[in-house]
């Protein structure tokens, strides 16, 4: 595990160096040098790898950018031939624990879930069968997953690889792993208090985003459905019960002040939006359908209690995207 934490350390440190600017990453990005020598160094590689895309010019890292926790800084990413697709980007580190893939939950593994963007008209574009054939032409690739799989490239292994790559994106290393582990002084008392808020039954923030990640896996729907002018149906899409119209996965909050955007429509900008939000949901979707008993009543937040909340979710963020937060800190 320790090794795999250097690897990334080096991927965000290089990246930090070069700047991510989206679509288009250069391969002197990747954390190692010469040929992969595991299926996490080959993944990490193919994650990097524009040629699986329609066009050659977009890879995984260009909406999933390592500077911002691996999520996209805009509500909706560009995909291949700049179409814009329907949701946000989400982070795609800390996958690890979780039991289904996007907001809808329609990818069951992280290797089923590969196949997705691959495919999706909006994001890379590519029949994976081609994405296989176009690795299968590159000597390179048929080398070094002869080495690491001794087979050649094909879809099972590519999404192998991939999968490997995403399980090693682990963050724990923050102020509030090191708040909870003893050290007082950690995390300010702000976030001291905000933590505490986040638990109560006053913000109700823990009955959702629990576990050491800050989700219970669950769907839920927080409002933000209306038929009208939100339209996102959500886990509906795949299930096609009712019940299940406007919930989305509950997002894990690590990292959570560097991945902005938020919410699958992207439609907060900061954490104080999400904030407000929560606060009281009907002014910002008038006729939520569906939304969840927790967020029935207004929580009628102080101006302190929300500074609170914000600085609690502040100390989620991993040290190594520290310089990425730092930017928009504030108070
Ligand atoms: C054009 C932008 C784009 C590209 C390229 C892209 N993604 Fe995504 N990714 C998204 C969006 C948007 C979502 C959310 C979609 C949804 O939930 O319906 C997402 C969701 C995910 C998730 C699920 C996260 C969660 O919380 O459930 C993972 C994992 C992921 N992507 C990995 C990848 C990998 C691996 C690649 C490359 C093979 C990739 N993505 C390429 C935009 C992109
Ligand atoms: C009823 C369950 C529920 C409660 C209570 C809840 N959340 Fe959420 N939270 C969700 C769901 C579901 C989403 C994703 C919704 C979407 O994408 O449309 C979400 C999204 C978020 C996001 C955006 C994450 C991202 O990456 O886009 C933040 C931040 C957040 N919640 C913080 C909080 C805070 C702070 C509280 C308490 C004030 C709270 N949540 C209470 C279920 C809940």
């Amino acid at each position: 595990m320790k090794r795999v934490w250097v690897l990334l350390l080096v991927v965000l440190g290089i990246a930090a160096g070069y700047g991510f600017t989206g679509s288009n990453v250069p391969r002197a990005e990747l954390s190692f040098q010469g040929a992969p020598a595991t299926a996490e160094q080959l993944g990490e590689m193919l994650f990097f790898e524009p040629m699986i895309s329609a066009n050659r010019d977009l890879s995984c890292a260009s909406c999933h950018i390592p500077a911002h926790g691996f999520a996209d800084t805009v509500a909706f990413s560009t995909g291949v031939g700049g179409r814009l697709g329907k949701r946000n980007a989400p982070s795609c580190a800390n996958m690890s624990e979780r039991p289904y893939f996007f907001f809808d939950g329609r990818a069951a593994t992280l290797e089923d879930q590969v196949r997705f963007p691959i495919e999706d008209e909006n994001e890379m574009g590519l029949p994976i069968a081609e994405a296989v054939a176009r690795l299968n032409s590159d000597p390179k690739y048929v080398q070094y997953f002869n080495a690491i799989y001794r087979q050649a490239p094909s879809e099972a292994n590519l999404k192998s690889a991939i999968a490997a790559f995403e399980r090693t994106l682990e963050t724990s290393s923050t102020p509030f792993d090191r708040y909870m582990k003893g050290n007082d002084s950690a995390i300010s008392l702000s976030a001291q208090r905000g933590r505490e808020l986040f638990m109560s039954d006053k913000a109700k923030c823990f009955d959702c985003h629990f576990s050491p990640d800050f989700t219970g896996d669950e769907f839920r729907n927080i409002g933000l459905y209306d038929g009208v002018k939100y339209t996102d149906e959500g886990r509906f899409v795949i299930t096609k019960d009712s019940a299940d119209l406007g919930k989305f996965k509950v997002p894990g909050l690590r990292n959570v002040a560097v991945t902005a955007p938020y919410m699958h429509n992207g439609m907060f900008r900061t954490l104080r939006e999400v904030i407000d939000y929560y606060d009281d949901p009907y002014k910002s979707v008038a006729r939520p359908v569906n939304i969840d008993t927790l967020l029935l009543q207004p929580l009628h937040l102080t101006e302190q209690e929300k500074v609170d909340l914000e600085n609690f979710m502040r100390t989620l963020t991993d040290d190594r995207f520290a310089n990425s937060s730092r930017a928009s800190l504030k108070r």
